[in-house]
């Protein structure tokens, strides 16, 4: 095991009716608050008015900034900036999900800063001071409610970058399950892609005698497995709901991550797609995920059965693991097309992709070659891509 440091003290609010709290937890943290959200389900399920009640009823002044869109856009964080900095803002309520939260980290951090915000994306400058963030979480996914990353899309040359600061942890994460009743069940399902993504990018390690973090990966893998078919099914179980929320949670708070040295290939690979494409981060993954496995997978078979023995139930062949390792890796794919998300980048609809994947591989690896467990340089990524097709 490596040595760690961790760190996750946002406050998790879990519960029914837990959002019509949010003032008062607001309110602990700010005087005047921006109130920032996304394209409007929050105001079609009247989720919005109760937040505005609550924020009234517990005495916080705010403004508001709607319209993030999903792969949130550095232009509309600049505004959110302006916006703060005008009105005298000093926290951040975000009610929605991983963009939502994502445009509101970023404004956070721009806030208080005197160049411009993308310099930290880019790695030019660090965030030392930021405004606290709080969260109503309403699609379980992303792990942006208690993560230290935020993913923003700079619409000048469509680059799409993640940036991890202890400065983006969020100080409360209200997650009120019954709020996620409301999700299209396309949205849920890429929702569960991405939570079983971020446990998946830290069970493929390189580094031994992980066991405990071993087993509570494989834990989370089968809770999701389990439950997000489920919550197709019956939209607004609230059991099956609470369940995948706090499994996104868990997925991403870096706690399973403790002590391993995790992949992130697979992420990096797909923030090209959805950069080039807008298309939801979760469908990106399910494509691209299985093609890593079938690309990296000789590199540890003996990982790869256990992924299939553990998570899948894949009978262990110890006569010749690779067959169960890629046992492991159909099944997975048969779990998203359950789900409904799209497998092969020839299913997703995307055009020009002759010459768009070149070009992606290039993005994708032009600080540094991808990936811990398997390092891949351009030429590794464009043939992961062409698996995918
Ligand atoms: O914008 P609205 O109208 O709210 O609609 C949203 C959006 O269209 C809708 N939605 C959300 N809650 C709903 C709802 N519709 C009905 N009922 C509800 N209760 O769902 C759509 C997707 O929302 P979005 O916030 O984009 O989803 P998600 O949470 O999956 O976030 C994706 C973003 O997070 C980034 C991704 O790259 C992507 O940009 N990530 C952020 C991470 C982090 N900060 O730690 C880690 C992840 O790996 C990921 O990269
Ligand atoms: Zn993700």
């Amino acid at each position: 095991m490596e040595n760690f440091s961790f760190l996750n003290p946002t406050r998790i609010i879990f519960g029914k009716d837990t959002h019509t709290k949010a003032g008062v937890y607001t309110a602990e943290y700010g005087k005047k608050a921006l109130l920032h959200y996304g394209g409007g389900s929050i105001k079609r399920s009247g989720l919005y008015d109760q937040v505005v009640q609550s924020l009234k009823d517990a005495g916080v002044n705010f403004v508001e900034l709607g319209g993030v869109q999903p792969n949130p856009r550095l232009s509309l964080a600049q505004k959110g900036i302006e916006l703060a900095r005008a009105e005298g803002v000093d926290f951040i309520l975000a009610v929605g999900g991983g963009s939502t939260i994502d445009s509101a980290k970023c404004i956070s951090i721009g806030v208080p800063y005197e160049g411009n915000v993308w310099e930290f994306y880019e790695n030019k400058a660090i965030p030392e001071k930021a405004l606290g963030v709080g969260v109503v979480l309403t699609i379980p996914a992303a792990g942006s409610e208690s993560s230290d990353s935020s993913v923003i899309t700079n619409e000048d040359g469509l680059y799409k970058i993640g940036l991890s600061s202890d400065a983006f942890i969020p100080k409360f994460a209200i997650l009120n399950p019954e709020l996620t009743y409301t999700l299209p069940a396309y949205q849920t399902a890429c929702g569960a892609t991405d939570m079983l993504a971020h446990v998946m990018e830290r069970y493929f390690t390189n580094v031994r005698d992980v066991d405990l973090s071993d087993k509570l990966c494989e834990a989370l893998m089968r809770a999701i497995i389990h439950n997000a078919p489920l919550a197709a099914s019956n939209p607004e179980d609230y059991n099956v709901r609470a369940e995948i929320m706090w499994c996104g949670t868990l997925a991403h708070n870096n706690l399973i991550g403790m002590g391993r040295i995790g992949d992130w290939a697979s992420h990096h690979i797909e923030h090209e797609l959805s950069a080039t494409y807008d298309m939801a981060h979760g469908a990106g993954l399910a494509i691209v995920f299985p093609a890593w496995m079938k690309y990296v997978y000789k590199h540890d078979v003996t990982r790869f059965a256990q992924f299939a023995n553990k998570v899948f139930g894949v009978e262990y062949d110890f006569w010749n693991p690779e067959n169960t390792a890629l046992e492991g890796i159909t099944r997975l794919e048969r779990f998203f097309e359950r789900l409904g998300v799209p497998i092969r980048l020839t299913q997703a609809g995307l055009a020009d992709l002759e010459a768009n994947i070149p070009l992606m591989a290039q993005k994708a690896t032009r600080k540094a070659p991808q990936g811990q467990f398997v390092k891949l340089e351009a030429a590794d990524v464009e043939k992961i891509y062409r698996l995918a097709m």
